[in-house]
């Protein structure tokens, strides 16, 4: 048993505490005006964000799953359509393929970046492949140069799943601005995070970005009760616009006292044996939404450091080709190697802008002391 502090993944209440005189006159605005749906905060928030990500536009949803849903079925993926996208990803990315009556076609990842190996990609492609879905795991963004020069030549759309990457740049360009469009969550543990369900998806494409906010509202038209196509309720709701606006604010400081946070672990738990630290290909600045070591003795290592009162997580235990959800399309052990591997060996440990770095300190230590022993064990 520990007598140690626990230490947490994240500590929302420690960044609440740092903004809240902000915060509380943000929402308490909003409750002043009860303009709760398509307040002036939503239309400030979509500028702000696009400004952000150097894109031109932005529309808010209400969730970044939605935010996939919706933005494929703007590129008119249906059923018969496939779209390819990796495992090695939140079920939302598979969902959003599956929800549109599409297939995913899943590609292996890269065994350093955990992104889309873009060696892969082109025969993954078929007639039918409608959008590429690349997803910037953890804030890593992934390998767009090559992914984009195949989807070129073969007409296609990519689509940043850019969940995990608010602020992660590629050659001085950031995430939101490195496909056709891209999709944010802002998941309350986001790198941005609402107070509750809130997404977007950002494009230069303004065309395209009506589309998008026409199925997220009824697929209205101009007048309220002018419903054009087939859309649904998606839209991201003023109280979180607001939060939203407050903590733009914040996100490039939160994201460097991440990356700070990141070195303090990388120099605590350099020539750990038997552990692969995370790194950022050349050109890449990741967001660090999670510090994701790799390790044979994970499930042991995450038992240890449970007992010690430090919380870690595995994202993902379970490529998505290998989900009961997503058995149509076919999946199979042994289909992706890399993503299975990760499945068995990723453990993310904790990571937020405020750790106190003498809790990174105690978790190297205990990373260490358990790993050197596993190590002399074997
Ligand atoms: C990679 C990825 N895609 C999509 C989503 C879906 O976002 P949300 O939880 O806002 O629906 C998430 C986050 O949860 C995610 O991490």
């Amino acid at each position: 048993m520990t007598h140690s502090r626990p230490v947490p993944m994240v500590d929302l209440r420690a960044q609440y505490a740092r903004i809240k005189a902000d915060i509380d006159a943000a929402v308490a605005g909003v409750l002043e005006s009860a303009h709760f749906i398509k307040g002036e905060d939503c239309s400030l928030f979509e500028s702000e964000f696009a400004a952000y990500c150097g894109a031109r536009q932005a529309v808010g949803v209400a969730n970044g799953t939605d935010a996939l849903v919706v933005a494929l079925r703007a590129y008119g993926v249906g059923v018969g359509d496939e779209v390819v996208t990796v495992a090695n990803t939140f079920i939302a990315t598979g969902e959003a393929i599956l929800l549109n009556g599409a297939r995913p076609v899943f590609v292996d990842v890269d065994p350093v970046t955990f992104t889309m190996d873009a060696s892969l990609l082109e025969k993954a492609i078929t007639p039918r492949t409608k959008v590429i879905v690349p997803v910037h795991l953890y804030g890593h963004p992934a390998d767009m140069a090559p992914i984009s020069e195949v989807a070129a030549r073969h007409g296609l759309p990519v689509l940043e799943d850019a969940a995990q990457a608010h602020g992660a740049e590629l050659e001085g360009r950031r995430a939101g601005t490195l496909g056709h469009a891209a999709c944010f969550s802002f998941y309350p543990g986001k790198n941005l995070g609402a107070y509750g369900d809130a997404g977007a998806v950002t494009s230069d494409d303004v065309a395209f970005l009506a589309k998008v906010r026409q199925i997220a509202n009824h697929g209205g038209g101009a007048n309220k009760y002018d419903n054009l196509v087939v859309g649904t309720n998606s839209r991201l709701d003023t109280l979180q616009a607001a939060v939203l606006r407050v903590k733009l604010r914040h996100l490039d400081r939160w994201n460097a006292e991440r990356a700070e946070r990141v070195q303090a672990y990388t120099a605590a738990l350099a020539d750990v044996p038997g552990v692969v630290l995370p790194t950022q290909r050349t050109g890449v600045r990741s967001a660090w939404h999670l510090f994701t070591i790799r390790t044979r003795e994970r499930d042991a290592l995450q038992s240890r450091l449970k007992a010690e009162g430090i919380a870690t997580a595995i994202h993902y235990p379970k490529p998505l080709h290998l989900q009961p959800a997503m058995a149509s399309a076919g999946g199979r052990p042994g289909d992706l190697p890399v993503s299975e591997t990760l499945s068995r060996e990723v453990l993310c440990l904790p990571l937020y802008p405020e750790l106190p770095f003498e809790d990174i300190a105690r978790v190297a230590s205990e990373v260490r002391s358990f790993c050197t022993a596993a190590v002399a064990r074997a």
